[in-house]
């Protein structure tokens, strides 16, 4: 089976009616970024930063995955696929994606605030426990904190990503802007020797290096029906 990565941002879930980031009425049009997502804006006022994601999980209680998650997982049935997203939802797997890579961290987990990469204190939290409130302890008595790679802090699972990107046989990036890296860099590692399809609605500055992209103009639903069609007609030509 060939492999496939797929790279996905908050495009991705837009049409399920999560907020993407950038652009009018985007998350960070309504919360400065500064305060929510990053370290110094926590360590300033945790309650407010650990209160913007229990809005956020609260949320996932009332979205469903759409046609585009669900054509992404449908892809397993030709290829052997990889999703590395930058969204924090759990949206690719209730679609029945079984190899997520979340390279910004996930919303149905929290871990703690002195060691946030330390598996022993990484919980996953089931609905009822999706309100984290000031004073909930991880076992090394730090405060229970989103498992969320903020600004400034580093992209541990960048790596295994690479690895993957390095053998993809198709790579195709959906719903992201390409601005926040090191996920934007990922293109560098991806053979010049492979088809590389994105798709998103607006036109997207990537830093192509060489690759010829064949964009698809649509969302991500919409966008991922003509690619499915142009893989089948590949794969019987
Ligand atoms: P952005 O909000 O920067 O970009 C969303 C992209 O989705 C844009 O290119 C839109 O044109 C596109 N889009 C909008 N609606 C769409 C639809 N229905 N179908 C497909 N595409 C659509 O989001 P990301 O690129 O994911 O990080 O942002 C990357 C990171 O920046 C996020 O993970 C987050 C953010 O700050 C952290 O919080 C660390």
């Amino acid at each position: 089976m060939k492999k496939m990565v797929v790279l996905s941002g908050a495009g991705m879930s837009a049409e399920s009616g999560v907020s993407t980031f950038r652009g009018a009425g985007g998350l960070w049009d309504k919360y400065p970024v500064e305060e929510v997502a990053t370290p110094q804006g926590y360590a300033a006022n945790p309650e407010l930063v650990i209160n913007f994601y229990n809005e956020r999980r609260r949320q996932l209680l009332d979205v469903e995955p759409n046609k585009g998650h669900k054509l992404i997982a449908e892809l397993e049935k030709e290829f052997n696929v990889t999703v590395v997203t930058q969204n924090i939802d759990n949206l690719h797997e209730r679609a029945g994606s079984s190899k997520v890579i979340h390279l910004h961290g996930e919303l149905t987990k929290v871990c703690s605030s002195r060691a946030p990469h330390d598996p022993r204190y990484i919980k996953k939290l089931s609905p009822e426990e999706y309100e984290i409130k000031i004073g909930d302890l991880a076992p090394d008595g730090s405060q229970y904190r989103p498992y969320i790679v903020w600004f400034g802090e580093a992209v541990p699972k960048i790596e295994e990503a690479i690895q993957y990107v390095e053998q993809a046989d198709i790579f195709l990036i959906i719903g992201t802007s390409m601005n926040v890296y090191p996920a934007a860099g990922l293109l560098n590692y991806v053979s010049s020797r492979i088809p590389v399809y994105l798709i998103d609605p607006n036109e997207v500055n990537v830093n192509s290096n060489g690759h010829k992209i064949h964009v698809i103009r649509k969302v991500a639903s919409e966008g991922m029906e003509e690619l499915m069609k142009l893989l089948s007609e590949k794969e019987k030509a």
